[in-house]
């Protein structure tokens, strides 16, 4: 079974999200790819809700953003019900967020300096599994319960 990604971005976020979408692609996941291209100038949080759209709508396996810090478009995708997008700062954060908030969103800033390479921190997100203990279940159910 092929798995799915969707993938968006802003102006900001244009090379890094070709870098991932090439690297999701060798890893064998198919890329719904929903970003802009150019650098002119785009407001995030479009992407934000089409990646978040397509994702809630399709049998995707997770989603990814980018724009030129990440926070941006990670803050407008935690505003739509049903997204967990998280902004790791390095691979420890990517596995943890995967294991224990069972993020199923992953947000990098293409003008961020990573300490590690952002596409082992993409690696390190994918490798990890949702742990499914009762505390972290309790703590998600926790943070599901703020939407309302
Ligand atoms: C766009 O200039 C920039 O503000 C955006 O990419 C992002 O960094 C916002 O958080």
């Amino acid at each position: 079974m092929t798995r799915k990604v969707v993938l968006a971005n802003d102006h900001g976020g244009v090379e890094i999200a070709s870098a991932i979408k090439r690297h999701l692609e060798d890893r064998g996941f198919e890329v719904k790819y929903l970003g802009t291209e150019t650098s002119e100038s785009v407001d995030y949080p479009d992407y934000a809700k089409a990646a978040a759209d397509e994702y809630l709508s399709g049998d995707y396996d997770f989603g990814v953003l980018c724009c030129g810090t990440g926070i941006g478009i990670s803050i407008a995708a935690n505003k739509i019900r049903g997204i967990m997008c998280a902004l790791p700062q390095n691979r420890y954060a990517a596995e943890k967020t995967k294991e224990h908030n069972h993020a199923n969103f992953i947000a990098f800033g293409g003008r961020v300096d990573y300490h590690d390479d952002p596409l082992k921190i993409l690696d390190a997100y994918i490798d990890a599994k949702c742990l499914e203990d009762e505390k972290y279940n309790r703590r998600i159910a926790k943070t599901l319960e703020l939407e309302r």
